[in-house]
């Protein structure tokens, strides 16, 4: 890998969500980019309230802040603090936004369950994948099902660190809002940044993704990413992430565009073989 390289404009195509809550580019050309580069820019939709989410995020690194309580789940879930990676953060599974977060940060995260269920469907629709069998191909996530986290992320750059070093994400999509730079993908074997771009999200697609869509006319590409540590006015870059998964003992299945199954997966072990490549 090269030195990292600035970003020329216009780099990361832009999506925006159209009224009928379907995924819109500008033109064909830029969708097919954003498949193939596993990475696009989403503008804000209306009545998002990044801010208030914002606003809950910043208040998690006040000590007394009573969500620094909530217990852990597994290695997972519930208020983290890795000694070791400069990080904080709240991590939480759908099926706990109720009970642990306050009703308008509940409320957010189901509204980013909208948006990653739109952006699925319109990646299986690019694939030709018939609309019947979307829900299979996802193991239930584009009909609503499925794992779901929204996370609320703190690397303090004064810690000496790397950030995030490069991966790619496991599930479907990844949806981010980043207050600082720091984010990089690969593109060709070199790393770009990704600018913040003010009103935007970060959409990146997963490996599940990629995997569901092998066999479709367009698969798409799971991006190669890192977060370096960029020092900007704040020392803390916050961030809001939303993963869009599988269920864990779920499967995933590949269909062609006549909707034969050219192959299937268990969840778990498309997961242990990513986590086997990472270690090597
Ligand atoms: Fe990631």
């Amino acid at each position: 890998m090269t030195q990292p390289v600035a970003s020329p404009e216009g780099l990361f195509p832009i999506a925006r969500l159209s009224r009928e809550s379907r995924l819109a580019f500008q033109a064909l050309e830029d969708l097919d980019r954003a498949w193939d580069l596993g990475v696009f820019y989403l503008k804000t939709p209306e009545g998002l309230d990044v801010e208030g989410a914002r606003v809950f995020g910043h208040g998690l690194l006040t000590p007394e802040s009573p969500y620094r309580k909530i217990p852990n789940y597994g290695e997972l879930e519930g208020f983290i603090a890795l000694e070791n990676n400069q990080q904080t953060k709240l991590a939480l599974r759908r099926h706990r936004w109720d009970q642990y977060y306050p009703s308008d940060i509940a409320h957010f995260g189901r509204q980013l369950d909208a948006i990653g269920i739109a952006i699925i469907g319109e990646v299986l629709r690019r694939s030709g994948i018939p609309e019947a069998l979307w829900g299979r191909a996802s193991g239930g996530y584009a009909t609503g099902e499925g794992t779901a986290f929204l996370n609320f992320v703190h690397y303090d750059t004064r810690a000496p660190d790397w950030g995030l070093r490069s991966h790619t994400d496991y599930g479907f999509v990844t949806v981010l809002d980043a207050s600082a730079p720091g984010l990089q993908v690969e593109i060709d074997g070199v790393f770009h940044d990704v600018p913040v771009l003010p009103d935007h999200l970060v959409i990146n697609f997963g490996e599940a993704l990629h995997f569901v869509t092998a066999h479709g006319e367009h698969t798409v590409r799971a991006v190669v990413h890192r977060v370096v540590s960029q020092r900007g006015e704040d020392p803390v870059r916050h961030g809001i992430v939303y993963f869009a998964n599988p269920d864990l003992d779920g499967t995933l299945w590949q269909f062609d565009t006549r909707g034969k199954a050219a192959g299937r997966c268990l969840v778990k072990d498309l997961f242990a073989l990513l986590e086997n490549n990472l270690t090597e």
